[in-house]
């Protein structure tokens, strides 16, 4: 028994040991960066023909100024020298790679074909390579192991053995993809209509490789901070592959179909393989010390039993070991760094304040980024809210939601990190008093439409599915587009989780008048009750007044609408502040909408995919009954759902709770956003 005992515990501490060597054994590496691209590059890169480079980007195939035809084209482009990519059978290189690429197509027409990053064993095109053949390879040396290729498309053409045209793959020596993902699912494409800017990374370590998308506005905004999910993740082993020695690159092709394929900047981080000796003394000197230590371990093993048990009580392992478990975590902050970013927490950088903390703006000196930092309460509880919310919204990633940059614990103290949204919330903006200019019509359409989208990818598009719990204005932020952004999710919990009771947190979450009928009975969040919550913001967002805003007799908005659209004068609960400067047939679509979602009965709600269908018009508003049915508990036996009864939803004895992050921006800019859309690079 104690003997057993000693073996773990000797296991432990070799294994900890072995984790912090790897850690602190730093990578020797070489790095480059490369663009904005002029003919300066000529002479360090192989650009072969018809690849130019113009337009401060590299085009893989020809660009529209140069004398080529577009059509059939291939092209490569390489940084013209060879890294040593493998070494024997144990090592093999780990690199990393960024870069920002605008593929265009032309004259809004349909776009082909793909363009790749590429490891390859030498410079040269191979003849007849446009089409379906991205430059990579040709009829004949498809496929061939000699081709020594090693490939990521980006492939806007449908073939017969592709998935779809806007897709990413892992290409070996082939065109035919070994692994192919989808870009739709995640808001990608490749190559929209208009411009669109992408920042590409790939990392290969361990012998495995991720791939990560993200948009960026213009070339010349900063970089986006990298997604946590990656698009494409597989297992490969360079060394069976690539050459020792290779070159890396682009590629790509047109064909009947043409497009620009313009690569705008591009990192470059290779690992140096250590050399041959160095190696050999180094498995020698593992061979013996290995076991020496071990034996030693084992004797001093009781010994630090008990100093090992102490430390682990204190440094709350669950948390630090639940952190590092998650894939692709975002970046952990120095807690040095946030204080100094944040003026030490000065009340006067407070953005906001709620049940789980206090969230502060921060200014990160080194990358000159605006971010928005939540700091959590000490207690015990905040702990488990901040794993709650870091184990989501780290897996969660769309363009309609508050991106997370990182985190950071340090004494017990735990923040997070997200991208600072510079229009504030979206109740800030409604509710700016009847002087200020208001959101216009188009404005708050498209929020509305930005925050069913979010919704959507949480009810459903993500794998573990995902309620809110507290929709409402002051949770809607807008970035600088004024496109939606849905934060906190402090409260959000997987549906499968047990633990979705209201019971559980002291008071009620969210706010009166975003909160379903239904939950002060269950106490349990529901989709159906955050489509609830969505009418609630729908109706505010089109009326201009808050959910719980008695109008004459009516004790909730929703009362009111519900009225008036009884009495067919539905238009008149439009914001009077936007006058007659709004769309009426779209207007009327919300309004029905809102009222649908705000069903007493759960099971009446519109589902989120039916709410997308009528935002975007392909789908007719549900009927609406003229009478605001009655609530009805579902284990209750009641009367038919939608006889006339008074409501029950008067929910004017209950008292709001504040909670999760409400802010109160002191800057209170209304303008300075941006609202052209991007123009076209060419
Ligand atoms: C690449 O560099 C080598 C020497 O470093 C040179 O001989 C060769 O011409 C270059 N190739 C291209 C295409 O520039
Ligand atoms: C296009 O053709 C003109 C005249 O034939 C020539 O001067 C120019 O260099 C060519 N441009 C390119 C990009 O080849
Ligand atoms: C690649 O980036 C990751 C972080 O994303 C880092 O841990 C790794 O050391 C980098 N590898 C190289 C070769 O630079
Ligand atoms: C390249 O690296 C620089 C310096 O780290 C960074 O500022 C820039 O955003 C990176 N560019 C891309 C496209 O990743
Ligand atoms: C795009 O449209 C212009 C003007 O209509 C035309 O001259 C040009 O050939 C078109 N380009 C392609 C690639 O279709
Ligand atoms: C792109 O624009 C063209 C013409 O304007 C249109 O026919 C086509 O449907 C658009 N495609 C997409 C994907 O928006
Ligand atoms: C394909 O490319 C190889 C060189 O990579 C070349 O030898 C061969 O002739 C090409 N085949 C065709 C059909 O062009
Ligand atoms: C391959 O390319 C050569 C010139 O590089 C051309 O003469 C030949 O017709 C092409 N073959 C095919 C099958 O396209
Ligand atoms: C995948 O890669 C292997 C090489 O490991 C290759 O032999 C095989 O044909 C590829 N599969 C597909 C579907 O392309
Ligand atoms: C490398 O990958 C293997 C499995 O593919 C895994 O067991 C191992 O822990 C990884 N090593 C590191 C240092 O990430």
């Amino acid at each position: 028994m104690k003997i057993q005992v000693l073996w773990l515990i000797g296991f432990l501490i070799l294994h900890s040991m072995a984790t912090i060597t790897a850690k602190t054994q730093t990578l020797r590496t070489i790095s480059y960066q490369f663009g904005p691209f002029d003919s300066s590059y000529y002479n360090t890169f192989a650009v072969m023909k018809p690849a130019t480079i113009s337009n401060d980007a590299l085009q893989v195939t020809p660009d529209s100024i140069g004398n080529y035809s577009l059509n059939h084209r291939s092209g490569r482009i390489f940084f013209n020298r060879t890294f040593k990519l493998w070494d024997g059978d144990i090592k093999v290189a780990s690199f990393n790679t960024s870069f920002l690429i605008n593929v265009f197509r032309v004259n809004n027409s349909v776009p082909g074909e793909g363009v790749a990053f590429l490891i390859a064993p030498d410079t040269a095109i191979p003849p007849n390579s446009s089409g379906e053949y991205l430059g990579l390879t040709n009829s004949s040396s498809d496929g061939l192991p000699s081709n020594h290729l090693v490939a990521i498309e980006l492939d806007t053409l449908k073939q017969d053995f592709d998935p779809d045209d806007n897709h990413i793959g892992l290409n070996i020596n082939s065109i035919r993809s070994n692994k192919t993902v989808s870009l739709s699912k995640f808001n990608i494409q490749i190559a929209p209509n208009g411009t669109k800017f992408y920042v590409v990374w790939i990392e290969y370590y361990n012998k495995s490789l991720q791939v990560y998308m993200a948009e960026q506005a213009q070339p010349s905004s900063p970089t986006p901070s990298k997604p946590v999910v990656p698009v494409l993740n597989t297992d490969i082993d360079l060394s069976t592959f690539v050459k020792q020695y290779s070159y890396f690159g682009f590629s790509g092709s047109t064909g009947d179909h043409v497009q620009l394929n313009c690569v705008l900047k591009w990192n470059l981080t290779v690992e140096i393989l250590p050399g041959q000796n160095k190696r050999n003394w180094f498995k020698i000197g593992l061979a013996i010390g290995v076991p020496l230590l071990l034996i030693f371990l084992l004797g001093i093993a009781g010994l630090s039993y008990y100093s090992y048990k102490k430390w682990k009580a204190r440094s709350d392992p669950n948390i630090l070991g639940a952190l590092k478990s998650l894939p692709g975590t975002p970046r952990e902050f120095k807690f040095r760094d946030l204080k100094r970013a944040t003026n030490n927490f000065d009340d006067k950088h407070k953005l906001g304040q709620g049940g789980f903390g206090v969230v502060f703006k921060g200014l990160l000196q080194k990358e000159n980024l605006e971010i928005a930092v939540k700091k959590f309460s000490r207690d015990i509880k905040g702990k488990d809210d901040f794993l709650a919310e870091l184990t989501i919204i780290n897996r969660l990633r769309h363009k309609h939601l508050v991106p997370l940059l990182g985190w950071c614990h340090k004494n017990g103290m735990l923040l997070l990190v997200y991208d600072y949204m510079p229009n504030g919330s979206l109740d800030a903006h409604i509710f700016c008093g009847p002087e200020k200019t208001t959101l216009n019509w188009n404005l708050r359409y498209k929020i509305i439409s930005g925050v069913a989208s979010a919704l959507h990818y949480l009810h459903n598009e993500y794998d573990q599915k995902v309620v809110h719990r507290d929709l409402k204005a002051s949770n809607i932020m807008l970035d600088s587009n004024f496109n939606a952004r849905l934060g906190d999710f402090g409260l959000a919990r997987a549906i499968e989780n047990e633990k979705t009771s209201y019971a559980e947190l002291e008071g009620v979450p969210g706010t009166m008048g975003y909160i379903a009928p239904e939950c002060f009975h269950t106490a349990k969040a529901t989709r159906e009750s955050d489509v609830y919550g969505f009418g609630a913001v729908l109706l505010e967002v089109v009326c201009g007044q808050r959910p719980w805003t008695k109008i004459g007799e009516f004790q909730l908005l929703v009362d009111w609408v519900w009225w008036l659209h009884r009495e067919r004068r539905i238009l008149e609960a439009v914001d009077e502040r936007l006058g007659n400067d709004y769309i009426v047939e779209e207007a009327e679509r919300l309004l029905l909408l809102g009222l649908a979602c705000s069903h007493p009965n759960a099971s009446e709600r519109p589902k989120t995919q039916v709410i997308l269908q009528i935002l975007s018009g392909s789908m007719a508003v549900p009927h609406v009954p003229p009478f605001k049915p009655a609530f009805i508990l579902a284990s209750m036996p009641g009367p038919d759902s939608f006889s006339i009864s008074s409501s029950l939803t008067n929910t004017a004895d209950i008292t709001p709770v504040s909670s999760g992050w409400t802010p109160h921006y002191i800057n209170r800019d209304v303008h300075g956003g941006e609202f052209s859309d991007a123009s076209s690079l060419m």
